[in-house]
């Protein structure tokens, strides 16, 4: 067993964990089951978490790569009543469905919106297509972080 410490939405914590444990794992043993496992190889988006600025897919990193890191999960941005502008855009939009891939499609907004106030729609797709939903098809979602990035910029 190793001991870890990370930053998890502002909360210093540390654990004791198996050398390959995954952070999907870690996180959601402990409480955060806003990171959703779907695919659990990387490739449907539903387990995207922010570690140091960056969106990453916690279903293929080691929690033991996260040492001493900042993570923000779904919990971290908004709740129910005061969400975050991005949370309210994709309600007010309709493009919340089954809500499986929801969690991690904010953080990827969030994430792209944190490092460009003022994405194109180009660079919002971007931002996005590693997060995969089955029910919505997507333009609906792109439009809700265009829309949440004006209201953030204070032009709605
Ligand atoms: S569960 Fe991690 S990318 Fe699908
Ligand atoms: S809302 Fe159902 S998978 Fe996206």
């Amino acid at each position: 067993m190793i001991k870890i410490n990370l930053t998890i939405n502002g909360k210093a914590k540390t654990f004791t964990i198996k050398p390959d444990e995954l952070l999907i794992d870690v996180l959601r043993k402990e409480g955060y089951k806003g990171v959703k496992r779907g695919c659990d190889e990387g490739t449907c988006g539903a387990c995207t978490i922010i570690l140091n600025g960056r969106a990453v897919k916690s279903c293929i990193l080691f929690a033991a790569q996260a040492h001493e890191g900042s993570i923000t999960t779904i919990e971290g941005i908004g709740t129910r009543d005061h969400p975050h502008p991005i949370q309210q855009a994709f309600v007010d939009e309709g493009v919340v469905q089954c809500g499986f891939c929801i969690p991690g499609l904010i953080i990827s907004a969030k994430t792209l919106l944190d490092q460009n106030p003022a994405p194109t729609k180009e660079e919002v797709k971007k931002a996005l297509d590693g997060n995969l939903c089955r029910c919505t098809g997507y333009s609906g979602q792109i439009k809700a972080v265009l829309d949440a990035a004006a209201v953030m910029r204070g032009e709605k």
